[in-house]
């Protein structure tokens, strides 16, 4: 049975007045968010949300990642909220940006330096253009597939775009090291830097792990060609490891861009670097009206301060670990062929052999009903205020879920 979505509808009816689609982008409708989640969300408090029709749902998106430590974490708020009595945007920055840049500087051990901005994306693409000002050579390579962030040069649409846009992008298949050399061979010279995330974490298909020489050999080739390696940590840092993903997979980059879970839920982005890159770091333009926004900087000090205390990051692998295994063990007593791809913080579930993603669509559309938030073609994400009793509960209504899809699909 579904949830009552009529508030939520009539939002929405109202939306598509006055915003272009009603809602745009990853959380649209009409572009892949699955009908039966709720389109408006009232409030929310550790794990778990409330629609506006006043359903509440065990979340397992967190703010697609922005939420790390759980919503509304108590301690975070108070502390931002003790900025936000004293201002938040000035004609200057505000002391708490060096304390940042500090903090993020001595947390992430490569790195001499930090900028902030708002979005994953401000920074992604600021990154590409310090390797290719330092470099001087004009070609970026990244994944086929990977996602790193709105701007032409990647974004996964069509519109408004020209072919110039793309004409300096090249693309290689997920660990496949031999196409990368291959690429590197052609443009000899040219490429300015490689993007990537720390592992595959595309959309619409499972995650991929780094293969065991995958970053050892990226870091070599880089190395040897003069080329700037960017880590886009902007949706599994903090996630994998409390000094950044790159420590989790035993490798050096010499960029790497920060945002989702920084923040914990207010907006803000980072990009720290090593040495050598400060002078080209200088030499391209970066700036944003509000990006000095002191109450999201003090935000953003809390949770790192919070995730170090508590080693967060290491707490939910370990909780995600439990989950995993837990909606494993379901699914098998169920006969349902269920994947959880991915690190277990942010597992990616599918069910083998589901090329059409409409058994896992139902499965999660069934879950929904039960007050569950599953995604059924995006990665999860787990918070640290799920607790073993909402994961158990969680898991729970997913049994009866997983029930009721088998009994559906022998009707
Ligand atoms: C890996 C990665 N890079 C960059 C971005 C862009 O970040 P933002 O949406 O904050 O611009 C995202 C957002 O989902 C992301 O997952």
């Amino acid at each position: 049975m579904s949830l009552n979505h009529d508030k939520s509808d009539k939002l929405f009816s109202r939306a598509l007045n006055v915003i272009p689609g009603g809602i745009y982008g990853h959380v649209a409708p009409v572009a892949g968010l699955p009908t039966h989640l709720p389109k408006y969300i009232q409030n929310a408090s550790g794990c778990r949300f409330n629609d506006v029709d006043g359903n509440e749902w065990i979340d397992f998106m967190c703010g697609f990642g922005a939420i790390l430590h759980g919503y509304s974490h108590p301690e975070i708020d108070a502390f931002a909220n003790e900025q936000r009595l004293k201002g938040s945007i000035f004609n200057q920055p505000s002391p708490v940006m060096v304390e940042l840049a500090e903090s993020l500087t001595n947390k992430i051990d490569f790195a001499d330096w930090t900028v902030f901005a708002k979005n994953g994306s401000d920074l992604t693409t600021w990154a590409i253009r310090v390797a290719r000002e330092h470099t001087q050579r004009p070609y970026v390579i990244k994944a086929k597939g990977s996602y790193h962030g709105v701007d032409a040069w990647c974004d996964p649409g069509f519109g408004g775009r020209v072919d110039e846009d793309r004409s300096k992008i090249l693309e290689f298949p997920w660990n496949d090291l031999e196409c990368l050399k291959t690429l590197l061979k052609s443009y000899a010279n040219q490429v300015s830097s490689i993007i990537l995330t720390p592992y595959h974490h595309a959309a619409f298909a499972p995650s991929i792990m780094p293969t065991e020489t995958f970053w050892s050999e990226v870091e070599q080739v880089c190395q040897k060609n003069g080329i700037i390696l960017i880590l886009d940590d902007v949706r599994v840092g903090g996630r994998l490891h409390d000094g950044g993903s790159h420590r989790y997979f035993n490798f050096t980059p010499d960029l790497s861009v920060y945002s989702k879970a920084l923040g914990n839920g207010y907006a803000i982005s980072a990009c720290t670097g090593k040495d050598f890159l400060r002078n080209a770091s200088k030499e391209v333009f970066l700036t944003g009206s509000c990006w000095n926004d002191a109450v999201a900087m003090s935000a953003a000090l809390k949770s790192l301060e919070i995730s170090h205390e508590f080693n967060v990051a290491e707490s939910i692998l370990a909780k995600g670990k439990y989950f995993s295994q837990g909606m494993c063990a379901i699914a098998k007593k169920n006969n349902l062929p269920l994947n959880m791809s991915g690190p277990f913080s942010m597992p990616y579930p599918c069910f083998e052999g589901d090329e059409s993603l409409f058994r896992i669509q139902k499965f999660c559309e069934i879950a929904a009903g039960k007050g569950l938030y599953f995604h059924p073609h995006h990665n999860w994400f787990i918070s640290n205020a799920h607790s073993i009793a909402d994961l158990d509960l969680a898991i729970d209504l997913a049994d009866q879920a997983m029930c009721e899809l088998v009994d559906l699909e022998n009707s």
